[in-house]
């Protein structure tokens, strides 16, 4: 695969991306009970792909919910604001929830989501994500499974837009200053 000329180098590869995917997947099955389904809830749209490829590697039955809410738009810093622009469709009191987001920077977005799920008493809310900005972070949130803490550049690809664009990439690459500056 071809880096994009648009990035400035590939941060995670495939290779690294599957490798670690894959242990995420064996430890959450591990930490979940097999009587009850986990209700998996994919923030849109950034997590999709790590979301299709990380409940493959889950050996126990999960439910998929998807939720929306605001984005930077074509900003690469987080307004401070969060509206929800696509709810649940499902009642989730008495499950086992998981979040899967793509990445956490401020983790305004993640604080906020998890009080407001909170407040629908679920059994248990565990928070999952593939990527983490631990220098960026203004808002105190536990997550339970990170794939990878990262260094405080924008990063595409694997679901990460810039504007949109770029999710489809297969790696996750740093985009080049001279595209957003
Ligand atoms: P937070 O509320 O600041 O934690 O923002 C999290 C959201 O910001 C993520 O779900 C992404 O949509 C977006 N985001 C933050 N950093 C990046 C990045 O480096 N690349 C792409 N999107 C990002
Ligand atoms: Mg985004």
């Amino acid at each position: 695969m071809m880096m994009h000329s648009d990035c400035e180098k590939i941060l995670l590869s495939q290779e690294q991306l599957k490798e670690r995917i894959a242990r995420m997947g064996k430890k959450i099955s591990t930490d979940f009970d097999e009587s009850e389904p986990i209700i998996a809830i994919g923030i849109l749209k950034g997590s999709v792909i790590f979301m299709a490829d990380l409940v493959r590697e889950i050996e126990k039955s999960v439910e998929l919910e998807f939720m929306a809410v605001s984005s930077y738009g074509a900003s690469t810093k987080s307004s401070g604001a969060v509206k929800i622009l696509k709810d649940l469709d499902i009642d989730i009191s008495g499950k086992n929830v998981l979040i899967i987001e793509d990445i956490i920077d401020s983790g305004i977005t993640l604080s906020y989501l998890k009080e407001m799920l909170l407040k629908r008493n679920p059994k248990s809310l565990k928070i999952c994500t593939l990527l983490n900005k631990p220098e960026r972070r203004k808002a105190d949130v536990k997550v339970d499974y990170i794939g990878f803490d990262i260094p405080d550049e924008f990063v595409i690809g694997y679901g990460l837009d810039y504007d949109n664009k770029y999710r489809n990439l297969p790696y996750i690459g740093i985009l080049k200053r001279e595209i957003y500056e």
